[in-house]
């Protein structure tokens, strides 16, 4: 495949059409790592817009990770009202203190995955995203566009991420990634993908095959 192709097409639909959210503020790889990572928390549980809100109201509760880590844990769990998943929460809670303590956010990868509750969805989007380190993401947006370029039907939880890792822009590891997610989120949706406002129809497989919503297959149950 044409892999500088397909990613200089992505990422010049990404600077010119790419959405403008909260937590992109900032210089592309240097953003706030704090932002950042809410915001990529948050984002795991809600769709953006309905993330928009419960972002806004956290970060007026919490404007800083020093101002997490001094809040109860009641007020922390009060402030993720509507969110779901209280783990979530009590981990972000438990990893702020740790973060203060240290008196710096990790900057790394490894880093990052060493605390509470930092899986490796968010410690590569923060990392990518906040420090510039060449880390791909891989969520459902991700697993299906990558699906359809490649028409796979069932595509691994392995493939995906060797597929996602090969095709990273290394020089903008941060935007690379954004950009799949959008193109996911706005073009590219589970059905009826919009192939003809996509920036990178002329590199997908599904689309050449003429049926790019089989990919990928419903998961068998
Ligand atoms: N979904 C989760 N995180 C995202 C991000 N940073 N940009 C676009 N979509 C996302």
């Amino acid at each position: 495949p044409d892999r500088a192709g397909l990613r200089t097409s992505l990422l010049a639909w990404f600077d010119a059409a790419g959405r403008d959210l909260p937590w992109r503020a900032g210089v592309e790889g240097r953003r706030d790592p704090y932002r950042v990572w809410i915001s990529e928390v948050l984002l795991q549980q809600t769709q953006v817009a309905r993330g928009l809100t419960y972002y806004d109201r956290f970060l007026q509760a919490f404007p800083t990770v020093q101002a997490l880590a001094l809040a109860s844990e009641a007020d922390v769990l009060k402030a993720w009202e509507g969110c779901g998943y209280y783990a979530r929460a009590r981990n972000l809670h438990r990893a702020a203190r740790q973060v203060a303590s240290d008196g710096r956010f990790p900057d790394t990868y490894a880093g990052w995955r060493a605390l509470p509750g930092v899986g490796p969805y968010t410690a590569a989007a923060v990392t990518s995203l906040a420090f510039g380190e060449a880390r791909a993401v891989n969520d459902g947006n991700v697993r299906r566009v990558l699906a359809r370029l490649y028409a796979q039907a069932a595509p691994s939880e392995t493939w995906v991420q060797a597929q996602a890792d090969a095709l990273l822009d290394s020089q903008r590891p941060g935007a690379w990634n954004e950009a799949l997610m959008d193109l996911g989120a706005t073009i590219c949706t589970p059905r009826s993908p919009r192939c003809s406002d996509c920036p990178v129809s002329k590199y997908c497989c599904a689309f050449a095959e003429g049926r790019p919503a089989a990919y990928p297959a419903p998961k068998a149950r």
